[in-house]
């Protein structure tokens, strides 16, 4: 199944100095293109791409055994939205276009638990940057995880940008997985073994006409709460 069928979804990166307007990777115009790092073994990004036929889906995870589940379920599915990058999501980030995805989809990344290896952890400054360039005005950066060490990481760092804003209102905005994604195998690993998880989602402020309502409180007692 990879030998056969992913040179035909596989994204080849620009070369260097060139950017990559997302649009192109699919036959036919798509309405949005969403993005998902780390897709594990699919479950989220090819529900979304069944649900979603108008958009156009870029999954990036180098895990081979992930992108041959993810394969199979795309031809069973019949699935003509979706492209792989089966590596490391940061080059692509760094050769789309400005403001040419809709969502960033980043869910139960790897904690990186222990303090030496936080660093390692996808969420850093230089990421959400990125992200921040590629999101569309008013697009959404869409986070889970069960670690809560993480989630108040990434927390602080998404917020650090002021072109981030936090979306929840109430606490079962970040305690309860939003009705438009669809549940992945280590959420399912995680609630098995009795584990909170935690979804936020930031929106990403519009780049003409000012900036998004200030949140700061919101974010405040929220990271007290989580
Ligand atoms: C803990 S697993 C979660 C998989 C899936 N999202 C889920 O919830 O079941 C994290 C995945 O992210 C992938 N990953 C880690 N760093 C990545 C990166 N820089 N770019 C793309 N994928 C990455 C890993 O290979 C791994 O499959």
């Amino acid at each position: 199944m990879v030998d056969s069928y992913l040179p035909r979804l596989r994204i080849v990166l620009p070369r260097k100095g060139e950017s990559l307007e997302p649009q192109t990777l699919f036959d036919k115009p798509v309405r949005d293109v969403w993005l998902e790092v780390g897709f594990g073994a699919g479950e989220h990004l090819v529900s979304q791409a069944e649900a979603h036929r108008d958009v156009g889906f870029i999954g990036c995870e180098p895990f081979i055994n992930g992108v041959a589940a993810v394969l199979s379920k795309v031809k069973a599915r019949q699935l003509d939205n979706v492209r792989i990058l089966d590596d490391d999501a940061r080059p692509l980030l760094a050769a789309l276009v400005d403001a040419s995805v809709g969502r960033v989809f980043v869910l139960f990344s790897d904690p990186w638990p222990k303090a030496r290896h936080n660093e390692r952890r996808f969420i850093s400054a230089s990421t959400v940057d990125a992200v921040a360039r590629i999101l569309k005005d008013r697009g959404h950066l869409c986070f889970a995880s069960d670690h809560m060490g993480y989630v108040r990481w990434a927390l602080e760092r998404v917020t650090a940008d002021r072109r981030f804003s936090w979306t929840a209102r109430q606490p079962a905005d970040w305690r309860c997985r939003p009705e438009d994604w669809f549940p992945t195998r280590y959420e399912a690993k995680a609630r098995a073994r009795g584990a909170a998880c935690a979804y936020l989602k930031f929106e990403r402020e519009g780049r003409i006409g000012g900036r998004a309502p200030e949140r700061k409180s919101l974010v405040r007692s929220g990271a007290e709460v989580i």
